[in-house]
């Protein structure tokens, strides 16, 4: 994590179809205890005023759009995005360098320049259909590397990943590559459909800078002290 950094490492995803529940549910937050992901979910319902409103209410958005298209058509996607004044957003590492590369240049002219990150592989993605997307004779984990690499031979910030791969990354890109990671449960929290998620303080001790949870706040009888439980965990609070 960025030592100029000193919000926390926790990103909430709003993953609801209403954008006037996600903001009941924003408001029951703190933008100094958590960051927030908006994803297609919520951006479909919500739109750019959705996200606008999030940032004027002074919570550091996480754009969750996962762009991937001609490098023209990410580049001015990205420049758009820019301007809504999102703290994060990302594109697909399967679109390629040039797509990335176009991305940071059309954000390098703005005044504020949020973090862009990649999605590497879906960890949805089991190993046998890789070879149905003709990608065979790799596994995951080194494609994951791979488009790791190229992330961050293309400028970006960071990427998003499992925490079981974190560690290897971390030591393949280097201390200041930021590593986002979903699959994230407290202990003791139901798994919903992820397969296997780690604990929040797992997550940091394999090198996560920052942890996406969604369901284990937002079904949260009590979201803000949810939020502080993983706090506290993380030794933030
Ligand atoms: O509710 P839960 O904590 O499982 O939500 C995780 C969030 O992270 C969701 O918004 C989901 O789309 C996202 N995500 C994920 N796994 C990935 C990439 C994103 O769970 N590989």
């Amino acid at each position: 994590m960025p030592k100029s950094d000193q919000g926390s490492r926790l990103i909430v995803a709003l993953d609801f179809d209403d954008p006037e529940v996600a903001f009941k549910m924003a408001r029951q937050l703190k933008p100094t205890g958590c960051r927030i992901k908006v994803g297609l979910e919520l951006y479909l319902s919500g739109g750019s005023e959705l996200v606008r409103r999030l940032v004027d209410d002074g919570f550091d958005v996480f754009l969750d759009l996962k762009f991937h298209d001609i490098p023209n058509t990410v580049a001015r996607a990205c420049a758009v995005a820019a301007r809504l004044g999102v703290w994060m957003m990302n594109v697909h590492g399967l679109g390629g360098k040039k797509m990335m590369r176009a991305a940071c240049d059309a954000m390098e002219a703005l005044d504020r320049v949020p973090l862009l990150t990649a999605v590497t592989m879906l960890t949805s993605h089991a190993e046998e259909e890789l070879s149905q997307l003709g990608l065979k004779d790799t596994g995951i984990q080194q494609h994951v590397g791979q488009l790791a690499d190229l992330a961050k031979n293309s400028g970006l910030d960071g990427v998003v990943c499992s925490a079981h791969e974190a560690s290897d990354l971390r030591e393949r890109l280097g201390p200041e590559f930021l590593l986002v990671t979903p699959g994230i449960r407290p202990a003791g929290v139901p798994m919903n459909d992820q397969r296997r998620a780690v604990t929040p303080e797992e997550a940091v001790e394999f090198g996560a800078d920052y942890l996406v949870v969604g369901r284990p706040v937002i079904q949260s009888v009590t979201p803000m002290s949810t939020v502080r439980d993983i706090q506290r965990a993380i030794g933030e609070y």
